[in-house]
């Protein structure tokens, strides 16, 4: 899909957007882990992939508004790079793939970041950089004028125009995330069918990895595999699945060019949901269904994450967990005892998509996080627009530190039954995760297919061979 003339289509409504300034963008550098021939796994910055496609460690990029100009920095290469790392595309070809005007070595973009800003009023606007840009480096290019928001925070309004292309997802990019959901698919269902008591939560994810890369995709983040749903972000561990716990599965492929899904499914390590692990699982789907069905064009996104918790504060109280109006519940934070975290979040090139610049993507001007419980966790509360793609992943999970806080049970002592909520802890955690694409008319759901009805998972989980047997023959 990428092209140079879709990523000087990007920079030309950059350009209109901010007349007459300068523009730094910086790639991320390899990161050593003790020397450097050693690195950690590099990822290029998202917003340097969306704009240039270049996936060089160490590239940079200074646009010129003015002249609608651009030029790309590359580090330039080492006698030895060719005997090590093999050949590699010559500069020339790396900057007509990313439609550069220009090419020219990266030991030159100090120099010539500065003789621009001088040119374009003084300023060099840049963009808050995570620890794989070089902050020093930032630091001394943007200096301590107006814009030095670009080191400590972001520069408005770059981000604010980085921000508002990203959101919104053309048909190209919305053409590779459902290719990638496809992906995604694969590996959930293998998962599912190699799913059965004595496996290694390591080996479902190592098995997720390897459908993954056969599609030539990477985990677009560190996969959860884990009986222990009610750690929202669990890693997975070497301990064998035992036949009365429920799988939590959140992982998701990226494309090659950088598009993320992010996906979670929970199934009983039996092959059969139990009556507890049914009814908890019946309540989160119900939630999900209709946290989907209001993700329209217009809807505040705060109103999704509100039809999730209602569903979910009725489905505690016929539980017995949750008592009174189920409305008052949710108005209080109660629901958020068993719910804590937001019921999703914006996904593209990154699973977070632009995290990075803090709530400045996920809460639009004069909107803030709410400071109550549940609440607070929220990422996202933009009114959704039509290529807007958010997650949409309701849970509910007995965790321990939150049944047992002594606040907590002061405050919701009217509306949760805690001594009912003792005879669950152990259960883990159920969540239900799918990838929404909002349009002008019904949301589309890219990871549907996905199993999540009970039959079908149950008729899936066991049915293959375990993860051991698939990967080695
Ligand atoms: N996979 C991380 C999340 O769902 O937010
Ligand atoms: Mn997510
Ligand atoms: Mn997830």
């Amino acid at each position: 899909m990428h092209t140079s003339t879709l990523f000087r289509g990007r920079r030309d409504i950059l350009f209109d957007r901010l007349p007459g300034r300068a523009i730094l963008l910086m790639g991320h550098r390899q990161v050593p882990r003790n020397y450097p021939a050693n690195p950690y796994p590099f990822r290029q910055d998202s917003t340097f992939l969306y704009f240039t496609g270049c996936a060089v460690p160490g590239a940079a990029a200074l646009l010129d508004a003015e002249g609608r100009h651009t030029t790309l920095f590359l580090p330039s290469p080492d006698p030895g790079d060719e005997l090590w790392h093999g050949s590699v595309p010559g500069a020339v070809a790396i900057g007509a793939a990313a439609g550069a005007d220009e090419v020219a070595p990266r030991d030159r973009l100090s120099e010539r970041a500065r003789a621009l800003a001088a040119r374009r009023g003084g300023a060099l606007l840049g963009l808050p950089v995570c620890e794989a840009t070089s902050q020093a480096e930032l630091a001394a290019l943007v200096g301590d004028g107006v814009e030095s928001g670009a080191v400590t925070g972001p520069s408005a309004d770059l981000a604010d125009a980085v921000i508002s292309l990203r959101n919104v997802k053309d048909g190209g990019e919305v053409a590779e995330i459902v290719a990638t959901a496809e992906v995604t698919a694969r590996a959930h269902r293998a998962a599912m069918a190699a799913t059965r008591p004595g496996v290694r939560e390591r080996e479902i994810a190592a098995l997720m990895d390897a459908v993954f890369a056969a599609a030539g995709c990477a985990p677009a983040y560190g996969s959860i595999v884990t009986v222990r749903g009610e750690i929202l972000h669990g890693v997975p561990g070497a301990a064998r699945l035992e036949s009365d716990r429920l799988l939590l599965v959140d992982a998701g492929a990226e494309s090659a060019s950088g598009y993320a899904t992010d996906v979670t499914r929970t199934w009983p390590v039996s092959g059969r949901f139990g009556d507890r692990q049914r009814a908890v699982y019946e309540v989160v789907l119900r939630a999900q269904a209709a946290a989907i069905a209001r993700c329209r064009s217009g809807t505040r996104y705060r109103d999704v994450h509100l039809a999730a918790a209602r569903v979910i504060a009725e489905g505690l109280g016929d539980l017995g967990l949750l008592r009174g109006d189920p409305d008052r519940a949710v108005e209080e934070g109660a629901h958020a005892m068993f719910f804590p975290h937001g019921v999703g979040h914006l996904l593209g090139l990154d699973v977070h998509d632009m995290e990075g610049y803090g709530d400045r993507a996920g809460y639009p001007p004069g909107r803030t996080r709410s400071p109550q419980f549940g609440l607070s966790y929220l990422r996202l509360d933009r009114d959704l627009e039509p290529g807007t793609c958010v997650t949409v992943e309701p849970g509910i999970y007995f965790v321990p530190a939150l049944l047992h806080d002594a606040a907590f049970r002061r405050r919701f002592r009217d509306r949760v039954d805690f001594a009912a909520a003792e005879g669950w802890l152990g259960f883990g955690g159920v969540r239900i995760e799918d990838d929404v694409i909002v349009t002008s008319g019904d949301p589309k759901v890219p990871t549907a297919a996905i199993p999540k009805e009970i039959a079908e998972i149950e008729a899936l989980v066991g049915s293959g061979p375990d993860p051991g047997t698939r990967l080695s023959g």
